[in-house]
């Protein structure tokens, strides 16, 4: 992993917990200055005080574009000018057609979609032109999953909106790249199973009433899987890669 060539600081959202707190780990490894964003307190704390690099941090919702453009300013006047940003937070809900309120499909749609623009709003002020947006959106952007009607609208919508803001930020030689995890071993995940082992079990060997195919790779994802394919694209590495929606997800949106 090259981010040690990273020309500067990187912002994190949802690096409380989960995919965001472990791509802050592996980019704090390799030496990267760190602003750190969730509307998580104490997870955020325990994530900075875990790193070794610089690290400023700010609570705050995603989903509230005032207080993301203050915290992108905040982030630039502690640390300088941004090399990157990784937009993590994210919400999941489960719900069908039958009971998906309407309150249901706007929060998904203002923390999943509306935080990811937000970030890429902050991205286009205080990213350096030749740095690198990472979003992380959904394998479920993609391939229909029941029970996750509001959270799978929500997320085409941010591969969509990461993509086209991408177009713009190309000019300027900032590269703009969509990751879609599957199943990966986070607290989002394990809230989706009563039982765990049931829960895990079908996830990696299929559900035929559900539809879902498993993972060929047999295995869940750790967060760290979907963290290093984050640094990759984030880094010089991936120089010539951009706009594009990348599964990490063991091969299960076959
Ligand atoms: N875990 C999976 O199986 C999986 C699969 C596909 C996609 N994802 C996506 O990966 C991303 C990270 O999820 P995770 O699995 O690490 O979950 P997680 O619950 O461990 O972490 C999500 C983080 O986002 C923060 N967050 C949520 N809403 C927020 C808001 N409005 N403002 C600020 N912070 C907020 C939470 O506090 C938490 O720290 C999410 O976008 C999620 O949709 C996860």
């Amino acid at each position: 992993m090259n981010s040690s060539r990273l020309p500067g600081p990187v912002v994190v959202t949802g690096a409380a917990s989960g995919i965001g707190r472990a791509t802050a780990t592996l980019l704090a490894e390799s030496g990267v200055d760190l602003a750190l964003l969730d509307r998580d307190a104490t997870g955020l704390r325990e994530t900075a005080d875990s790193l070794t690099t610089s690290t400023h941090t700010e609570v705050c919702d995603v989903a509230d574009s005032a207080a993301v453009a203050a915290a992108f300013a905040n982030a630039v006047a502690s640390l300088g000018p941004l090399a990157g940003v990784v937009s993590a937070a994210g919400t999941l809900t489960p719900g069908t057609l039958a009971d998906t309120t309407d309150d249901d499909f706007t929060r998904h749609l203002a923390v999943n979609a509306g935080g990811a623009l937000n970030c890429l709003r902050g991205a286009r002020t205080h990213v350096r032109d030749g740095g690198a947006v990472v979003v992380v959106s959904s394998n479920a952007a993609r391939v229909p999953r029941t029970g996750m009607l509001a959270y799978a609208a929500s997320k085409a919508a941010t591969s969509a909106l990461a993509r086209s803001a991408g177009l713009e930020l190309a000019a300027r030689g900032i590269r703009c790249n969509v990751v879609e995890p599957g199943s990966t071993d986070t607290p989002m995940q394990q809230a989706l199973w009563a039982d765990a082992e049931a829960g895990a079990r079908a996830a990696l060997h299929g559900s035929p009433e559900e539809f879902r195919i498993g993972i060929p790779l047999g295995r869940l994802a750790d967060p760290a899987d979907v963290a290093a394919t984050i640094c990759f694209l984030l880094s010089p590495a991936a120089r010539h890669i951009t706009l594009q929606q990348l599964f990490v997800d063991g091969g299960a949106s076959l």
